[in-house]
């Protein structure tokens, strides 16, 4: 029995060591470990040997088994590295590549890119000032007295309970008025005494407010302009803001500026341009021809002395837009629900 075990043994092996291909290999497994196989019918056969010698016997044809099982994976393995080496040496390398997948930058960092460069151009810097921040810089520096209900409307973000007692309490930006404030005073500082205070700045930065809804997203962004110098009138705020809109917009674009009410501006507006569709006679997107921007104004006299600016010597306009609203103006973009936006859905995303 032993001896014919040994003899299945060296069969199988050299078999397998011949075996060329992945087909032949699997025709010699049968032969040998299959449900009529040599070593399977050996082991069946178990019950022919006598009792004694059971065990070793069984033993040894486990241990034949396993070699031959072995081989047959090496044997196997051997093919297939084989076959794919042939695969890789007749490689066409005159196919196109795979395309790794590109993403592209977000709608809203594209209009901010364009916004910013539109300002660049007539001498605007782009800056950068806290998203969390004193309720001092954003409210009281910008003529909101302490309790002044018109606080309200900013559905502000607090971060604290503590009160600092000069400063306040700790926000997060519901708009980038702050940056008014924190400019003139780092360019008040910077001048003294060398020479005119002139501020050409754009303020771009995210703004929270307590609103989620379909037209609202907690987290948004604002672009704020200031500008500060000698006889600043409404005259550069008119032409600042027509040259935006002509420029982002469209050469065929109007604006007009509508009195309205801030605590940091006087006069106050807001900035609407004429409808895109209808160029302001009036249609079922505009309603009256006419499409809200944003607010606007001449910096009030108490704005300027908060900053460390005197209102006898300089005057200055500022506006504070936001980015998401201008491109979905732009590209008349009807999106149902603006929380979309930040979603980080790529069904949406991709479709930009
Ligand atoms: N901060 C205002 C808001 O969030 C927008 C604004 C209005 C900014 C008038 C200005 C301005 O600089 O002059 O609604």
């Amino acid at each position: 029995m032993e001896e014919q075990l040994m003899t299945i043994k060296n069969e199988a092996l050299s078999l397998i060591l011949d075996a060329g291909d992945i087909k032949t290999l699997e025709e010699v497994k049968l032969q040998f470990l299959g449900r009529s196989g040599k070593l399977t019918l050996a082991l069946k056969d178990i019950v022919n040997v006598p009792l004694l010698q059971r065990a070793e016997i069984g033993q040894l044809i486990n241990e034949v088994k396993q070699s031959v099982e072995e081989a047959i994976d090496r044997q196997g393995e051997m093919l297939k590295n084989k076959r794919l080496e042939k695969k890789r040496e007749s490689i066409d390398v005159t196919n196109p590549g795979i395309k790794p997948p590109s993403g592209h930058i977000h709608l809203v960092t594209h209009a901010i890119n364009e916004i910013t460069a539109i300002f660049e151009k007539i001498g605007f810097t782009r800056v950068r000032y806290p998203e969390v921040e004193w309720d001092w810089y954003a409210f009281t520096a910008l003529n909101f007295p302490e309790n002044h209900p018109a606080r309200d409307d900013w559905e502000t973000f607090f971060t604290t309970e503590d009160v600092d007692s000069k400063k306040g309490s700790i926000i997060l930006t519901p708009h980038t008025s702050n940056g008014q404030i924190r400019e003139m005073q780092r360019v008040v500082k910077e001048q003294k005494g060398k020479g005119d205070i002139s501020i050409r700045m754009l303020n771009i930065a995210k703004t929270y407010r307590r609103q989620s809804d379909v037209s609202h997203t907690q987290m948004f962004h604002q672009f704020e302009g200031l500008v500060v110098g000698k006889d600043i009138s409404i005259v550069h705020l008119k032409g600042t803001l027509d040259y935006f809109v002509k420029s982002f917009f469209g050469e065929n674009r109007e604006i007009r500026l509508r009195p309205y009410h801030f605590q940091f501006t006087e006069p106050s507006f807001e900035l609407d341009i004429n409808c895109g569709v209808c160029l302001g006679k009036g249609c079922k997107l505009c309603k009256a021809g006419w499409l809200e921007l944003g607010g606007a104004g001449i910096v009030h006299p108490n704005v300027l002395t908060f900053g460390g600016v005197d209102p006898k010597i300089y005057s200055g306009f500022a506006f504070g837009f936001g980015p998401e609203r201008c491109m979905m103006m732009k590209e008349g973009l009807e999106i149902d629900d603006l929380r979309l936006l930040y979603s980080n859905k790529l069904e949406f995303l991709t479709q930009f």
